[in-house]
């Protein structure tokens, strides 16, 4: 790794930073699509210079999504073949290395978490990453880095279809399908922080962990029918599984004008299939006709949501975590150096909970 300094100039004086610039460091870097053998550790990758919003983060922790190891296998292709090779993972926690000249919210030194947009193709599987100022906050004090790594993609997903979608609000009550996943763990303590009474299907080793967060009702949706279970009708319902069957059973428990929201929205399966050309208009109209459908025969609001950076999100959710009121339990954690057996960790579903990959 090659690190060089540069005292600030006086146009930037008021930072009083020194700041580092790194040149190449340590990455996980993913040539081609496939199985976990295609993560490759290289020590010589280059950090591009910063942008006036960019912050530079030495990483500390990044925690394994759904979505990197999905990336992986090639979904999104249709965006990142082009774009290949990609370095993926979109948490971090870490200190900052470095900032761009307009970045006033966090400085040098600081110790931070966020995660990157979706689509980033510079991800977090590095020592030094690299997000936008709406992208990092400081990290509450109260959690380790690796805790820390665990909450920001997950917490952030369930506030756009909890906040920015259904608007929930105090009193009203929320279905999560799938409480025992990252998201869904953290629109169930999202829900409950604004004053919701929330339900929850989830697996049994889940149930305890979540009533003790405050949902109402954790149900067991292996042993027990969640349809006879579950009683009254929600204002929104949050899919983190989004198949078939619990699509329509979240939607058949939405009073009129509740919001059914799923994680499983099909625009990048419909553009992978048959390319961004003709896949995106597809996802659109497909999107649109079920909206229609739903609001007649229902009178419902269908949406597909996804993880934005969102920097006010982010700050309430560093609150929450101050508050002892968000939490994202780690079930294991790996040195980078062992990113491929993480990953395939996860591909044979070894670990049920998040796992968190360390980096001295
Ligand atoms: N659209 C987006 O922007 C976005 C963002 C983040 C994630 N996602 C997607 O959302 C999903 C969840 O992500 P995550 O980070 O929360 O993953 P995760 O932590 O791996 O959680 C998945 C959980 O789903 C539960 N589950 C599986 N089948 C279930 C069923 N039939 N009913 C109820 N629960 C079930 C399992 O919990 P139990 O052990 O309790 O069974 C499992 O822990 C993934 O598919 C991910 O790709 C989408």
């Amino acid at each position: 790794m090659r690190i060089f300094r540069k005292i600030t100039t006086p146009s930037n004086y008021h930072h009083h930073q020194l700041r580092s610039y790194v040149s190449t460091c340590r990455a996980v870097v993913l040539p081609s699509f496939g199985g976990a053998d295609k993560l490759q550790l290289r020590s010589d990758v280059p950090v591009p210079p910063l942008k006036p919003n960019h912050v530079l983060v030495r990483t500390r922790a990044v925690s394994v999504n759904p979505l990197d190891t999905r990336m992986r296998s090639g979904y999104g292709r249709s965006i990142f073949e082009p774009l290949l090779p990609l370095i993926l993972g979109r948490d971090v926690s870490g200190e900052v290395a470095a900032v761009g000249e307009s970045v006033r919210s966090v400085i040098v030194g600081q110790e931070v978490f966020g995660a990157l947009h979706p689509t980033a193709v510079r991800g977090t599987y590095t020592d030094y990453a690299i997000l936008s100022d709406d992208e990092v906050t400081p990290k509450p004090t109260s959690l380790s880095h690796v805790e820390a790594s665990a909450i920001p993609f997950a917490a952030l997903t369930a506030w756009r279809a909890l906040k920015s979608t259904a608007r929930i609000s105090e009193g009203q009550r929320i279905l999560i399908v799938g409480g025992g996943g990252a998201v869904g763990f953290a629109a169930i303590q999202i829900a409950v922080a604004a004053g919701c009474n929330v339900a929850t299907t989830c697996g049994s080793q889940s149930v305890d962990r979540i009533l003790a967060v405050g949902a109402e009702q954790a149900v067991d949706y292996v042993a027990e029918d969640v349809e006879l279970a579950i009683k009254g009708k929600f204002d929104a319902v949050l899919d983190t599984i989004g198949v078939p069957e619990t699509e329509r059973m979240g939607i058949n428990f939405l009073k009129r004008g509740g919001h059914y929201m799923t994680l499983q929205g099909e625009a990048a399966s419909l553009t992978d299939r048959f390319g961004l050309a003709i896949g995106l208009p597809a996802a659109t109209t497909f999107l649109l006709k079920r909206q229609i459908q739903y609001r007649y025969s229902h009178g419902i609001e269908y949406s597909w949501t996804f993880m934005r950076a969102d920097i006010e999100g982010l700050i309430e959710i560093r609150k929450l975590c101050e508050a002892g009121k968000m939490k994202i339990p780690v079930d294991k954690t790996f040195p980078i150096t062992q990113v491929k057996e993480a990953h395939e960790a996860k591909d044979n579903k070894l670990i049920p909970g998040k796992v968190v990959l360390e980096l001295d």
